[in-house]
């Protein structure tokens, strides 16, 4: 008997090596995963205690200049794609809103590891001043870029909304570069299904299939629109979201299946309350929902206007909501509001 249970102690001393293998693999998986999260966690809520991203200065101590701006995290880099603004601002006359314009620089990118260090890699996108003929003439406005990467291609596809001083072309345009950070080359622009398109989101599904959201019919009524597999045309699969609502400054995210899609109101660059709605697929149905933003200020998204909801990378429920804090006197002034934030069983506030 004694023989027997010592004979049973026996094999798993002899497995004790592969055991402490085991066990301390584990463990250094388990702490190697909570360093991980707590990076990422950490770079989103050490950004800025209430989201004041006022400075928000590149590397080489320069100002981040990227307005209505997105970004596209790509084989473990965050790339920040916006507007440049620059110059003087500037109202176009004969407007009954506030129709205030800064020359369009094109679309700045810069790149981080952290979300707190960036790299200014460039002009992504350039504009040509006094080119009146051109799209992409500084005239003009060029607001809010967002780029997808299409594993298919291999192309980092950008997409804009173009326009004229006042408002009035309405349309989308699309820019192509084989690196992330650029130079793009501007494919053209569209009115997706001859509908009017202002301000305007990208969103790349789990599935590789990638959806323009823009405000239409003047700004009355939100479209989503199923982009082309290469990702450079709107295909005819569209559909009419937020009817009548006057949405606009359009951010689109996904958690646990669902869709969430973030919105502002239309008061010209003045800030107004966000609100949400919910989707079981980017084409609807969706679900309206009031304000996100709790607390004080969240009457006026913190004196801000969404523009990006970024998913922080190693954090399934963790997200990061951007806007813009304009400043429509000085449009080059205007800084940024980065709000990280938890979805908690489909539920989720912005607060500071
Ligand atoms: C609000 C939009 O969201 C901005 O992108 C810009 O188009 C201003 N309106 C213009 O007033």
């Amino acid at each position: 008997m004694a023989e027997h249970t010592r004979g049973i102690f026996n094999i798993p001393h002899l497995l004790r090596p592969i055991h402490y293998y085991i066990v301390s693999l584990t463990l250094i998986l388990i702490i190697g995963s909570v360093q991980i999260s707590a990076q990422s966690l950490s770079a989103a809520a050490d950004l800025n205690k209430d989201g004041d991203m006022s400075p928000l200065m590149d590397t080489d101590d320069n100002i981040i200049n990227a307005h209505g701006a997105g970004v596209l995290f790509h084989n473990g880099t965050y790339y920040l794609f916006g507007e440049i603004k620059k110059g003087n601002t500037w109202l176009v006359p004969d407007q009954v809103w506030e129709c205030y314009r800064v020359p369009a620089g094109g679309v700045s990118c810069y790149s981080s590891k952290d979300l707190k260090t960036w790299k200014n890699e460039g002009v992504a996108l350039a504009t040509y001043p006094n080119s009146p003929v051109r799209e992409l003439d500084t005239g003009r406005v060029l607001e809010r870029p967002k780029v997808i990467y299409n594993s298919k291609t291999q192309k980092f596809v950008m997409w804009l909304h173009t326009d004229d001083k006042w408002y009035g072309d309405s349309k989308c345009g699309v820019a192509v570069s084989d690196s992330a950070t650029g130079p793009y080359r501007f494919v053209g622009s569209v009115k997706p299904n001859g509908q009017m398109a202002r301000d305007m989101t990208l969103f790349k599904d789990d599935d590789g299939r990638a959806y323009l959201i823009y405000a239409s019919e003047k700004n009355a009524t939100m479209h989503v629109c199923l982009l082309s597999d290469d990702y450079l045309a709107p295909t005819t699969r569209y559909k009419r979201i937020l009817k009548n609502d006057n949405r606009e400054a359009p951010a689109m995210f996904k958690s646990n299946g669902k869709y969430f899609l973030i919105t502002s109101g239309c008061t010209g660059w003045s800030p107004n309350a966000a609100r949400y709605a919910v989707g079981r697929h980017p084409l609807g149905p969706w679900l309206r929902y009031g304000n996100p933003c709790k607390g004080p200020g969240a009457g006026t998204t913190f004196q801000a206007q969404s523009t990006f909801v970024l998913p922080l990378d190693n954090k399934k429920d963790e997200f990061l909501f951007m806007a813009d804090r304009w400043d429509k006197l000085d449009l080059e002034s205007s800084t940024y509001l980065w709000i990280p934030f938890t979805m908690n069983k489909g539920q989720f506030f912005i607060r500071r």
